[in-house]
C-alpha cells in the first residue's frame, strides 16, 4: 500500500468510497443519525507523503488534480490531516512524534461529493505517522482516534468492504472477493453532508424489521459477489432528500438511467450525501465504454472509472526501522 518508505519518509494512498446501501434508522441524542450502511473502497486515490522535519512543526501543501478544486480543503488547522496528526501525536510515547512532519496532500477524490476523501485523508494519516513516528498504536487506539475525527475515518483504516452501524464508526468487514466496475459521476457542484442530513425527515421509513431483512440480503449478495443481483438493491436514504438540493444530480441520475435502459449499467445512485452519483458494471468494458458517452453527453462533470478494491493492513505495507 505504501509508495516509498524509509526511515524519514512516508507515501500513503487513501482510497474514495461508494455506498451500496445505506439506511437511517432515527435521530440520535447527540445530533447524529443513526445508520446502516454497506460500503466499498473504490480505486480513486489521494496521495499522501510524510517526511520529518528538523523541528516540531506540522505543515501541510495541497496540492490538486484538477484546477477547479483548487482550494476546495482547507491548509490550515481546520483540515482533518493536521487534526489527525495532532491527535495521534497527543498519544504518541515515542519521541520521534516531537519531530514535525511535512504533509503533502495531492487531491484526487473531489470534495463535497459523499466519497469520503477528508475521511480517507484522515486515516492516511493515523496510519502514515503511526509508522512514521514509531507510535505503535494498535487498532482499537487508531480506531478511537478515527472515530473522534468522523464518523467515516475508521473505515478507511482498513478499507475494503464494511457493514459499518452507529454513527458509521462500528466496523464489521465482509469478505466480498470480487471487485465490481463503476462509474463515478461528479456534478460541477457539490453537496455539503451537515446540510443533507438537516434535511432529512424520518416520518415514512419502514419498519426496522423490514430493514433487517434488506441489509442482511444486500450483505450476501456482495458476499457472493453478484452484479446484477447487487445493482437492484442498491439503496440510499439520503438521495430523495439530497435529489432537489441539487439540479446537477437528478441530470447525472438520468444519464445513468438510460444506461440502465440499454442494458449497459446494472443499477446507480447517489454515493453517501452526494453529488456525486455512480453506475455499477457488469465488466470493465461496460464501465469505460459508458465513461466515454457521460464525458461527451455531460461536458463540465467529472468522471472517474473505477473499481472496488480489498481491504488493507494498517502498517501501510511499512516496518519502522
Ligand atoms: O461525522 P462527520 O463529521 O462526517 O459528520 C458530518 C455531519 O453529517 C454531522 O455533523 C451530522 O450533521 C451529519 N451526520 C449525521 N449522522 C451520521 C453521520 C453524519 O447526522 N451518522
Amino acid at each position: 500500500m505504501n509508495l516509498f518508505h524509509d526511515s524519514i519518509a512516508l507515501a500513503v494512498l487513501a482510497p474514495a468510497k461508494v455506498n451500496w446501501y445505506l439506511e437511517l434508522l432515527g435521530k440520535r441524542d447527540d445530533g447524529f443519525h443513526q445508520i446502516e450502511t454497506f460500503m466499498s473502497t473504490v480505486s480513486l486515490y489521494d496521495t499522501l507523503s510524510f517526511t520529518l522535519r528538523d523541528d516540531d512543526r506540522l505543515a501541510l501543501t495541497v496540492k490538486y488534480e484538477h484546477a477547479e478544486e483548487v482550494g476546495s480543503v482547507p491548509d490550515g488547522p481546520s483540515n482533518l490531516v493536521l487534526k489527525a496528526a495532532e491527535a495521534v501525536r497527543a498519544v504518541c510515547p515515542s519521541n520521534v512524534a516531537q519531530r514535525g512532519v511535512d504533509i503533502v496532500l495531492h487531491k484526487r477524490i473531489p470534495s463535497a461529493a459523499g466519497l469520503g476523501g477528508a475521511s480517507s485523508d484522515a486515516a492516511a494519516t493515523i496510519k502514515g505517522l503511526n509508522v512514521l513516528w514509531k507510535a505503535a498504536l494498535d487498532m482499537r487506539q487508531m480506531h478511537d482516534i478515527a472515530a473522534e475525527l468522523g464518523s467515516d475515518v475508521p473505515f478507511f483504516l482498513t478499507g475494503g468492504t464494511a457493514f459499518c452501524e452507529g454513527r458509521g464508526e462500528l466496523i464489521s468487514p465482509i469478505n466480498a472477493p470480487s471487485s465490481h466496475w463503476l462509474v463515478i459521476g461528479k456534478p460541477p457542484t457539490g453537496l455539503s453532508t451537515p446540510h443533507v442530513f438537516s434535511r432529512v425527515s424520518l416520518a415514512d421509513s419502514p419498519p426496522v424489521s423490514r430493514l433487517q431483512e434488506t441489509s442482511a440480503e444486500f450483505g450476501l449478495r456482495l458476499v457472493d459477489g453478484r452484479v446484477t443481483a447487487t445493482g437492484r438493491l442498491l439503496f440510499n436514504r439520503l438521495q430523495r432528500f439530497a435529489l432537489p438540493m441539487n439540479e446537477e444530480v437528478a441530470e447525472v441520475r438520468k444519464e445513468f438511467q438510460l444506461l440502465q435502459e440499454m442494458g449497459r449499467c446494472s443499477g446507480h445512485q447517489l454515493s453517501g450525501s452526494g453529488s456525486s452519483y455512480f453506475g455499477l458494471f457488469r465488466s470493465k468494458r461496460l464501465a469505460t465504454n459508458s465513461a466515454v458517452r457521460l464525458r461527451g453527453r455531460m461536458p463540465g462533470f467529472r468522471f472517474y472509472c473505477c473499481h472496488t478494491t480489498g481491504a488493507v493492513d494498517t502498517s501501510c505495507g511499512a516496518t519502522a526501522v
